[in-house]
């Protein structure tokens, strides 16, 4: 079996970090989105993937390099438009040939093994297995109905008046037979070819789609609080290591990731949270749910529930809370009297102020 993971995305609801940086490289809990999908796909026992990249390709090579850090073969395919997930199915037919594959969306994190679900695929010998999960608003998915065998009897793409609370996990096993439903499709109102459709078409033609409903943590990471949400999940199930320099005034209390390189000195750290090789962390209280990103430098400052990115500053504020600061940000105080701020953010920046 193959992976066809989908890296081309654009993630306009996550900017302003997403005009310099694809969503899919976002890091949670220190690691990209796209290497959490990674490390699931190689839990499957996959080796050979390929990524469909868009635009920012050349940020996503760099970080994920030929695979080999995480166990995999990875071979670049270029989508030159956004024209939809069975559309990236289309352009990888040279790549995945005739063999099964599984298709992962790159900006979706699922937290458990899925070993047993492509295993079950396998031995089903339907042309197509979907993960559906319950969600409160099913018309932003594309949404599964299922007869009383878990069999799917009928697919909409984000349907107005929905018929089930059914979603479809941005995670899809298909045999070859896909190809041709593919094929067969047309663009949808949003101009896309729709993998729903497809797999829809080939329900149209006889094929059996099987579905499992999936109960573990996932998200779709297309906002700053899906992020978070994924950040604090992600956290609640780490264990501590502290492998840099930490020194005698630092009071550490719960799960605490100091990677190797980093240093923290006369602080307060109250985990789970992880601080990333490079980083300086002084006079400062970390508090649960902090994901410090590489070479940051924070001091007097007070942060928690947030994530911040490589390289950023923080000097001297408190009270940081829900936060995600973008690479080599700077955050500090100021000495002119109180309410003055000093502004300078980017397009699409959002900011709040708490005022006395
Ligand atoms: C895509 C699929 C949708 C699926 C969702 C899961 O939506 O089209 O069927 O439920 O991913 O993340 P999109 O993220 O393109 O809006």
């Amino acid at each position: 079996m193959r992976a066809l993971v989908l890296a081309g995305g654009t993630g306009t609801r996550l900017r302003p970090f997403t005009y310099s940086l694809p969503k899919q490289l976002v890091p949670v809990a220190n690691k990209p989105v796209l290497v959490h999908c990674l490390e699931n796909i190689r839990q499957m026992g996959v080796e050979e993937v390929g990524i469909i990249v868009g635009d920012r390709a050349d940020q996503i090579r760099e970080a994920i390099g030929d695979g080999a850090a995480y166990g995999l073969r990875v071979t670049y395919i270029t989508q030159a438009a956004p024209l939809g997930l069975a559309h990236c199915v289309k352009i990888a037919a040279p790549f995945l040939g005739d063999e099964d594959f599984v298709m992962y969306l790159g900006d979706n994190i699922l937290v458990g093994c899925l070993a047993e679900t492509a295993e079950r695929f396998r031995a089903s010998g339907s042309p197509a297995r979907i993960l559906v999960t319950k969600v409160a608003d099913p018309r932003q998915y594309g949404v599964a109905e299922l007869d009383e065998t878990g069999r799917v009897t009928a697919l909409v793409e984000k349907p107005t008046q929905p018929r089930s609370d059914l979603a479809m996990i941005g995670v899809y096993f298909f045999t070859p037979a896909i190809h041709d439903a593919v094929n067969r499709i047309v663009p949808s109102r949003r101009g896309e070819l729709e993998i729903t459709d497809a797999i829809a078409d080939l329900l149209g033609h006889g094929g059996q789609v099987d579905a499992e409903e999936y109960t573990g943590y996932w998200k779709d990471t297309g906002t700053v609080a899906d992020l978070l949400d994924c950040n604090r999940l992600l956290l609640d199930g780490t264990a501590g290591a502290v492998g840099g320099t930490v020194d005698a005034e630092t009071v550490v209390q719960g799960p605490v990731v100091i990677e190797e390189g980093a240093t923290v000195t006369r602080s307060r750290l109250v985990g789970p949270l992880t601080v990333a090789a490079g980083s300086v962390v002084e006079d400062s209280y970390l508090g649960p749910y902090t994901s410090v990103g590489r070479s940051c430098h924070i001091s007097g400052a007070g942060i928690e529930d947030s994530i911040i990115l490589e390289g950023a500053r923080v000097r001297e504020v408190t009270g940081i809370k829900g936060s995600l600061i973008g690479r080599w940000a700077l955050i500090g105080s100021t000495a002119r009297p109180a309410p003055q701020h000093r502004i300078l953010v980017g397009d699409h920046a959002d900011l709040e102020v708490a005022v006395a």
